[in-house]
């Protein structure tokens, strides 16, 4: 029987609401996913794409690793749902404890405390109501460019205005932005940001991404964080990292913040925690959680009908000891360095600025025309065109002018080359 052409493109028009899939009118983006294993990904026509964005930053031990897929079947079939807050399964306590391990037990040799949620917002929102109840400061200060996802709570510290705009009046407005420091100028008036909102409000907690993703891949000047933790302690701040994007081995350290040695209050994970299934924590330091939460008298003040998933509970098991046992911390600073060395080799074409971003497996390239201004329009057809040729790529940054290079932390050389000879031969044929 011949084989009835995909209709998916057509049923969403007609039945998802709009604003949600992008469906380009010259019908070349998106593609439709139906396979993905390791580093590729085939569509409904059977071709096979190469992923260069781990589907947002979950792939990290690759799609559909085996082990971890065998583990989320296994607890699919033997208990597929349990019941959050109220009667637990086992493994909920044992990647409660997994957490803690590979956080503040490794940090500062304390335990820490997991909530658990289903996305990366969720996580952010937990945050926040802890730094509230444990501090009883009602003002949280975020970054320019973060972003922490789209919820009504996080949307007070995301920070692109597309996001927000639409839904101000309806925001708590417990938000405000701070430049996110990239160079010594910045630094400073950060700096004087921070500390004069400390000085003047009621300010409960710093909200950060240790490596900004969504906003364009922009890593920090190397002395902020280490200010920011102790600007913190001494105005009984909080600091809560977000490390949805840049977690679990993803910069080349379990956790970005390593990289600057800063150990945060709270630290939020999602994406890569189970390569695949929706679930997200909030991890806190035990003191610091025990002193914000009461003690539950049979009603928990926030939980949710699918906390602690055991399917998602026992991928993230699967997925952390995957991530471990495979070494792929390791590996993601050599297949990093190597990264880095072919982008940075990318001839820059006439009447262009490339400028090269990151670190590990999180890396980019913001395309800039010479007077500085983004290059949005070329950076999306060069999405587009490595679509064609095979490879799967998402434009990062408040204008889409960065062009991230985020693939699953198994990719190897020869395809990490394959990819970059032919992003290269995209950039180089750009023409001013
Ligand atoms: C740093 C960061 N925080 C939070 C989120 C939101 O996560 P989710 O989309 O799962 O709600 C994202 C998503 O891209 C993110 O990159």
């Amino acid at each position: 029987m011949p084989k009835q052409p995909d209709n998916t493109i057509a049923l969403l028009r007609e039945y998802e609401s709009r604003n949600i899939t992008f469906i380009d009118p010259a019908g070349d983006w998106p593609i439709v996913w139906t396979k993905a294993k390791g580093v590729y990904v085939r569509d409904t026509n059977g071709k096979r794409y190469l992923d260069l964005t781990s589907a947002f930053g979950v792939a990290n031990t690759g799609h559909a690793n085996p082990r971890v897929v065998k583990a989320g079947q296994k607890q699919m079939a033997t208990l597929c749902h349990a019941m959050g807050d109220v009667h637990p399964h086992p493994l909920k306590g044992q990647l409660a404890r997994e957490l803690s391990r590979i956080t503040f037990e490794r940090w500062l040799r304390t335990r820490g405390k997991t909530i658990f949620c289903n996305s990366g917002f969720e996580a952010v929102e937990a945050a926040l109501k802890t730094a509230f109840l444990a501090t009883g400061r009602k003002g949280i200060i975020a970054f320019e460019s973060g972003y922490h996802g789209l919820g009504y709570g996080a949307l007070n510290a995301t920070h692109r205005g597309m996001f927000r705009n639409p839904f101000r009046e309806q925001i708590g407005n417990f938000g405000q932005w701070v430049p996110f420091p990239t160079i010594p100028g910045e630094l400073r008036k950060t700096k004087s940001a921070i500390r004069s909102a400390f000085q003047s409000q009621s300010i409960g907690a710093i909200l950060a991404e240790p490596i900004q993703g969504r906003g364009g891949i922009r890593v920090s000047h190397p002395d902020f964080f280490p200010w920011l933790r102790r600007e913190c302690d001494r105005y009984g701040s909080l600091l809560i990292l977000d490390e949805i994007y840049t977690g679990f081995g993803r910069t080349g350290k379990w956790f970005a913040s390593e990289h600057n040695r800063v150990v945060p209050d709270l630290v939020c994970v999602g994406k890569a925690l189970t390569g695949g299934f929706p679930l997200s924590a909030c991890i806190g330091r035990n003191d610091l959680m025990d002193k914000a939460w009461p003690a539950s008298d049979g009603e928990a003040i926030h939980t949710s009908t699918f906390l602690g998933h055991p399917v998602g509970c026992a991928m993230a098991l699967a997925n952390i000891a995957e991530l471990k046992n495979q070494k792929l911390v390791n590996q993601t600073v050599r297949t990093g360095k190597h990264l880095e060395k072919l982008l940075r080799a990318i001839a820059v074409p006439n009447g262009f600025r490339i400028f090269h971003r990151g670190f590990g497996l999180m890396q980019g390239l913001a395309l800039e025309y010479l007077d500085g201004a983004p290059a949005t329009r070329e950076c999306i057809d060069i999405m587009k065109r490595m679509l064609r040729r095979g490879f799967i790529l998402l434009p990062e940054g408040d204008y889409g002018n960065v062009i991230g290079i985020i693939p699953p932390l198994t990719i190897t050389l020869p395809q990490l080359k394959t990819a970059v000879r032919a992003l290269a031969l995209e950039i180089e044929s750009l023409k001013p």
